[in-house]
């Protein structure tokens, strides 16, 4: 058999031009796709009197076939059939005959491979929602373990005020969270469907796109066959949310490379997601969370890339829009891929409290609390600044912390001071006294995770 469009022509394809223009590598795919999209579409034929349905029969009966050898690796897909498109319509022509060509009435691959590409996101991003879930679980629960782990807060990676390390941790819960929010949103656009717009102005046929809307399970149907055939925007939309996530993903890897790092100690990576060096025996390399950083590249890139094709790009259709794919089938199994591996290697990673906690003597992290010790005690802010400014300077002169200053050496700063300084000045009641909604204290993140597991339930 010929080329399905082959009537117009009198040469053969360039060998070169086929193997350029062919997209089967990469949307095969979209098989299963492709098929829902055609079984709903036949249906319709059927219902509408636009084809017999004892053809319509056929039709459905040979797709069913095709699902089947598909799924078993039965189909050897060709290039000379360009994509998935024509590869299957031309499998269903060699499995039913000629009848198998009605498919195709009131139909064009133009609202076809868009009505795919709607159906292959709306799955996956449902099962993102579910894996970005997975990693939410992950964190809450290691949170739960550690409300009362004290770790150093930082700002310019210099050390601030101390945290709860469940505090820490739950910050990346609410990034997922909002993930997850737009990922849902991007639903309501996902589910726009494109078929029944043909080439690009309609069909001449009397078609019903509710019925097909309503098998497919689409929301909404494009109410212009222009934009539907030429929007690629719900991809966009799924290209710039996935590039947040793995910011998200990068964010909280470089943490965990710090951390793990021998200078901070603070986190042990379970042996299981590191590996080891060629050369250097004693080493452990975080490898995972290495890589979840670097996999931003290409998920920014296919993001920009996609950007970059659709700028310019005259109505409607244009064989551009070809390059929406690859990219976006890359996005979604690198997602896949990384939110897979970053809920377990939360899970098994090792917190070392007890490190965290020396950190925390060996730092100036309760300086505002000294000024806010002095503020009480009627002392303007900016005044009680200053001076505090002047205590630290001298204990790093004196090679001395805050709380290893005596009475007489306070007292000669300011006559404010007394002996209840001490007990104000520990970790624990430096986090313990951020109480205000949303901050560090114990109480406030026992609410934060108790919001938290109502979201997850
Ligand atoms: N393989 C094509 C794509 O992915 C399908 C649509 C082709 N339409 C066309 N008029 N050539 O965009």
């Amino acid at each position: 058999m010929s080329k399905l469009w082959g009537g117009r022509f009198t040469k053969e394809t360039n060998k070169l031009v086929e193997e350029f223009t062919a997209s089967i590598s990469f949307d095969k795919k979209l098989v299963e796709e492709d098929i829902e999209g055609s079984l709903a579409h036949a249906k319709m034929l059927g219902e509408c009197g636009i084809i017999p349905m004892e053809d319509v029969e056929k039709i459905v009966g040979g797709l069913h076939e095709i699902r089947e050898m598909a799924k078993n690796n039965e189909i050897e897909f060709l290039i000379e059939d360009e994509d998935i498109h024509m590869n299957i319509e031309k499998k269903l022509i060699e499995l039913i005959g000629p009848v198998g060509g009605k498919l195709h009435t009131g139909r064009s691959r133009n609202d076809q491979v868009a009505t795919d590409m709607h159906l292959y996101l709306r799955t996956k991003t449902n099962e993102l929602i579910g894996l970005v879930e997975n990693v939410q679980e992950a964190i809450v629960e290691k949170a739960n373990e550690h409300i009362d782990t004290l770790i150093p807060g930082y700002t310019h990676l210099q050390r601030a005020q101390p945290v709860s390390f469940a505090h820490h941790l739950m910050a990346y819960f609410w990034m997922f969270e909002r993930d997850k929010e737009r990922l849902k949103d991007s639903l309501k656009r996902v589910n726009w469907m494109p078929l029944g717009s043909g080439a690009l102005a309609g069909t001449t046929f009397p078609i019903n796109r509710e019925m097909t809307a309503g098998l497919l399970g689409f929301e909404t149907i494009y109410p212009n066959s222009m934009d539907a055939v030429s929007d690629r925007d719900f991809i966009l939309e799924f290209l710039s949310i996935g590039s947040i996530i793995i910011t998200h993903i990068s964010r909280l890897s470089e943490e965990l490379i710090i951390w793990s790092s021998q200078e901070f100690r603070f986190v042990e990576l379970d042996d299981s997601f590191c590996t080891g060096s060629s050369i250097m025996p004693q080493k452990k390399n975080p490898d995972v969370p290495e890589l979840l950083r670097g996999k931003t590249g290409r998920v920014y890139g296919n993001l920009i890339g996609l950007l970059t094709v659709l700028k310019g790009l005259p109505l409607a259709y244009n064989k551009d829009l070809q390059e929406d794919k690859e990219g976006m089938f890359d996005t979604v199994e690198t997602l896949e891929g990384s939110l897979k591996l970053l809920a377990p290697m939360i899970e098994t990673m090792k917190v070392n409290g007890e490190v965290m906690r020396q950190a925390l003597n060996e730092d100036f992290s309760n300086a505002t609390d000294i000024a806010d010790y002095l503020a009480a005690k009627g002392m303007p802010f900016r005044e009680a600044h200053e001076v505090i400014g002047k205590i630290v300077l001298y204990c790093i002169q004196n090679n001395k912390y805050l709380l290893e200053l005596t009475m007489d050496e306070y007292r000669s700063f300011s006559e404010l001071f007394h002996g209840d300084i001490y007990k104000i000045l520990t970790p624990e009641h430096v986090a313990g006294a951020r109480n205000s909604y949303g901050g560090t204290a114990p109480d406030q993140v026992q609410k934060q995770i108790q919001l938290a597991k109502t979201l997850l339930a």
